[in-house]
């Protein structure tokens, strides 16, 4: 196992999240002490609670660490994230941390500010650069449309080379817990890129529900997001991102998961047939 000895805690911000969970339990499973970054805290296990948006709970949530993920909520393209998270990483590198790996996304020249940021404040960084969320279809925002039949979005049907989160996870593992990672960069995405209609299919062969692709206007698509619950803001915001990066930019796959895991990343097909086997889409 890829696993330093001297590290001792790791703090996993998003800890409740599509990755952060993931990150955990790879962290249980191989015995790595790690402390869950949420708002609601854990006050039975002494775990303070953790706020992007309050600097007061910062200092509590770092002590005893020495590694951290940095997952920001809603996303690290939105305006004021750079700042927020250099100053949390700041903090971390003036506490001791010795590894950080930070989540962000490809093609989106804000979240690249933010990486450069955050680096110039801890140059041992390691950047989990990634491509649209496989996930995202069985855990994220997705969800609703696969069960509806519709996956709708405001641009083409361009092809996307979704990645496997349970390859980002076991990524971050190691770059926060082993040797080899620090100041790397990880372009993440899946071994080959499938259109929306593409990705539909296979979502539908894993499901046995037909699930296809409509372009909508960018009003319809928030108006969509918002009726699923999303607050209009972070509609606004994913609309405005999902136009951004779904433009062609990020049709080639990259080598992030070879070069960190020594094996190719996990294939579209794949992770639907593994989603659909744990329950996924069982409901609806
Ligand atoms: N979706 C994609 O395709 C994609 C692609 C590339 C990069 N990304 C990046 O992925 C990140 C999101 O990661 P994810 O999908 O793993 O997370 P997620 O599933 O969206 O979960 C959000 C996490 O953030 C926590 N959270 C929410 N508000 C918070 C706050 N004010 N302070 C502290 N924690 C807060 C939540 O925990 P509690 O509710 O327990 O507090 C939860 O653990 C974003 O930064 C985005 O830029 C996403």
């Amino acid at each position: 196992m890829d696993t330093n000895s001297t590290t001792t805690r790791v703090l996993v911000t998003g800890g409740t999240g599509m990755t952060g969970r993931r990150i955990t339990r790879l962290l249980s499973e191989r015995g790595v002490d790690h402390r869950v970054g949420s708002r609601a805290g854990h006050p039975e296990t002494g775990t303070p609670r953790f706020d992007w948006d309050a600097p007061e709970t910062w200092d509590a949530v770092l002590e005893g660490v020495d590694a951290v993920y940095l997952c920001y909520h809603p996303d690290l393209a939105f305006p004021g994230a750079a700042d927020i998270v250099s100053a949390f990483a700041a903090k971390a590198a003036a506490t001791g941390v010795r590894r950080m790996a930070l989540l962000s996304g490809r093609g989106e020249p804000e979240a690249e500010r933010a990486e450069q940021q955050v680096r110039s404040v801890f140059p041992g960084l390691t950047v989990l650069r990634c491509s649209f969320f496989a996930q995202n279809f069985s855990e994220g925002f997705f969800v609703s449309a696969v069960l509806s039949g519709t996956l709708a979005l405001p641009v083409a049907d361009v092809p996307e080379p979704f990645v496997d989160l349970d390859d980002v996870a076991e990524i971050a593992v190691r770059a926060l817990t082993g040797e080899g990672h620090a100041g790397e960069l990880y372009e993440l995405t899946g071994p080959r890129a499938l259109t929306f209609t593409e990705a539909g299919k296979a979502l539908a062969s894993a499901t046995g529900r037909p699930v296809e692709y409509l372009e909508v206007t960018r009003a319809e698509f928030v108006a969509g997001a918002a009726a699923d619950g999303l607050p209009e803001e972070v509609a606004q915001g994913l609309a405005a991102l999902v136009t951004e990066i779904l433009d062609g930019r990020n049709v080639a796959p990259a080598d992030g998961v070879e070069r960190a895991l020594g094996r190719p990343a996990n294939g579209f097909e794949e992770y639907a047939a593994k989603a659909a086997e744990a329950g996924a889409w069982s409901r609806g």
